[in-house]
């Protein structure tokens, strides 16, 4: 049988080009895009789009009914620097999204649940290379402190309810379609933008900040294919480590400088720098390997070279 897909948040950076890729594999009908405004124009014209607030419970419950759905994905967030300027909204959207899906999701016709954590979820105590799957988290951000409870109600929804809940602690995520917002992550976006732009750019981390990082095509293939992995095999039902990359500003700044010799990077770190130090620099992915046999394609040479070339393409066709 063929699934019915609702996608909250698919206007946002993951979300718009998980949306694609759905609507390529299940069919344009059968993948419902929905956000709280018709910012993306191209995903309000490729397929059944919706307003709906993520934080509005009878508005995801009506959709859910209207369109048959049986698998939600819950992109909408607010981010950790977002989150850091204002922490109740981010608790308020963060935290009642999730509940509203997980209570639909408990004992409806929804069979299976997608929702995002992160890196976040580590903090100042927590090792910092090669972080375990299981580990301290004891993170210092609200958006850490969302994405560690959420954890927390997906694995009970699992436990209790026998909710076929799924999730990944995303790392930093590189596109070059939808802009991210609001994360500590974002600079390693801009930073192509700025190069392809006006040949320059300051960043708001420093020199030898090293994050855990992945471009967008690993990012979604590893989302979908959590999601078609069988039940049985999954171990995890809080949140899988995901990993594919890691490098500091500087790294990625002599990557540009391979396609681009004259690029600049000067440093001026910002609140987000306490954010930064406090997320580990390598991950241990090694249960989502051997569980569902996750695998990265894009080291940080191949990712900047795809994305300046595909936003060499979009400045120079606007
Ligand atoms: N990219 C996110 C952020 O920086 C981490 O999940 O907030």
């Amino acid at each position: 049988m063929s699934s019915r897909i609702l996608i909250i948040g698919a206007c946002g950076q993951i979300g718009t080009e998980l949306t694609t890729r759905l609507r390529e594999i299940y069919g344009a009908e059968n993948v419902i895009a929905s956000d709280i405004n018709t910012r993306n124009l191209e995903l309000v014209n490729s397929g059944p789009f919706e307003i709906i607030d993520a934080k509005n419970f009878n508005a995801i419950k009506d959709c859910c009914k209207n369109y048959n759905i049986d698998t939600v994905y819950l992109m909408a967030a607010l981010l950790s620097a977002t989150g850091e300027k204002y922490p109740m909204e981010a608790w308020d959207l963060n935290m009642n999204s999730l509940f509203h899906v997980l209570n639909l999701a408990k004992g409806s016709t929804i069979k299976k649940v997608y929702w995002p954590s992160s890196i976040a979820v580590f903090g100042p105590t927590t090792p910092r290379e090669n972080t375990p799957q299981h580990t301290i988290c004891e993170p210092t951000t609200v958006y850490g402190i969302t994405k560690q409870v959420g954890e927390r109600w997906c694995e009970y929804y699992h436990e209790k309810y026998g909710v076929d809940v799924r999730s990944l602690r995303y790392p930093g995520i590189i596109s070059h379609k939808a802009m991210p917002g609001g994360g500590t992550t974002d600079y390693a976006v801009e930073i192509y933008h700025e190069a392809i732009k006006t040949g320059k750019y300051e960043c708001f981390l420093s020199e030898q900040t090293s994050l855990p990082m992945m471009f967008m095509d690993d990012a979604i293939n590893a989302t979908i294919d959590l999601m078609r992995a069988p039940s049985e095999n999954l171990s995890i039902r809080s949140s899988y480590n995901l990993s594919a990359i890691t490098f500091t500003p500087e790294d990625i700044a002599n990557s540009i400088k391979t396609e681009i010799p004259e690029f600049e990077i000067s440093y001026q770190p910002d609140f987000r720098q306490a954010i930064a130090d406090s997320w580990p620099s390598s991950i241990d992915d090694s249960v989502a390997r051997n569980d569902w046999n996750w695998q990265h394609r894009y080291d940080l040479n191949a990712m900047t070279k795809v994305m300046l070339e595909e936003l060499g393409k979009k400045y120079r066709d606007n």
